[in-house]
């Protein structure tokens, strides 16, 4: 199975840059789903180059961004160190074994990341463990319907081939629920894709995009119905999906 560090080492200055993973509508969106609250110690899992981890820490007491890829994490530090953000920590690990005890944060957040965990249900079983009962989980990650879903993974898996899978949004409730988290809300928000950023981000050569851009406009049916490509001034952009879901792990 490729490595994801093979993947984000190499990119990782892109991350703190990225449109998307920046934009103050999408940050906003995380905090308006996590609620923060000032005395919360708050765990941002895959934290990559901490624009999440940022968004949160005004509000927190402390946030811990852990993330596999060393590259990124050093991003992450040399942006808290340039903004003088002083609550944060960087920590080095695997969302499936996360390295902390049962029951330690009030807030656990993860945003465009799971699509990359080989093991969703060892992921949430991490996440339900070193969350606090009666405490709120934070989940974001890309979520495209069926059949979009089967044209986005190609590109995806040649795109990037740390990509494992978009679940569904009723395949992340499932799953959740069979972790023992009970979903307070799980929701699907359609984003209007600018596919040359998406290649950028991840320093796809000129040549492949050129490729998985024709996978997309070659899309049919309801497919295609779905992704609605467009051309703007020679530029392909898309629909594209993501799931916001709220959790909590119930009282002791
Ligand atoms: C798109 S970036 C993360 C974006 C970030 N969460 C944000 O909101 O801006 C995906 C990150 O997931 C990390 N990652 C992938 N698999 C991981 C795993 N199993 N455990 C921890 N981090 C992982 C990668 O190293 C990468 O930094």
């Amino acid at each position: 199975m490729p490595d994801v560090r093979d993947s984000f080492s190499r990119v990782a200055a892109n991350y703190s840059k990225s449109t998307f993973h920046t934009s103050s509508v999408r940050l906003q969106e995380v905090l308006d789903l996590a609620r923060p609250k000032r005395g919360d110690l708050a765990l941002d899992v895959a934290t990559g180059t901490g624009n999440t981890a940022f968004a949160l820490a005004p509000y927190v007491r402390r946030v811990i961004g852990l993330d596999v890829t060393r590259e990124m994490l050093d991003e992450a530090r040399r942006v808290a160190a340039e903004r003088d953000v002083v609550n944060t920590d960087w920590v080095i690990g695997d969302a499936s074994h996360l390295p902390f005890q049962d029951d330690t944060f009030d807030l656990y957040v993860v945003r465009a990341a799971p699509h990359h965990f080989p093991d969703i249900d060892r992921f949430l079983a991490e996440a339900y463990r070193v969350l606090k009962p009666d405490r709120d989980a934070a989940f974001v990650d890309c979520a495209p319907p069926l059949p979009a879903r089967d044209v986005l993974h190609e590109v995806e898996m040649r795109r990037d081939p740390s990509h494992v899978l978009s679940l569904t949004v009723d395949e992340w409730v499932a799953r959740l629920e069979a972790a023992g988290f009970e979903v307070e809300m799980a929701e699907v928000r359609e984003l209007d894709w600018n596919y040359e950023e998406w290649m950028n981000n991840m320093a796809v050569a000129a040549e492949l995009a050129a490729e998985l851009a024709q996978v997309i406009d070659a899309s049919s049916g309801e497919a295609r119905t779905q992704l609605h490509p467009e051309w703007r001034e020679g530029k392909l952009w898309h629909a594209y999906w993501h799931a916001l879901i709220r959790a909590r792990k119930p009282g002791g």
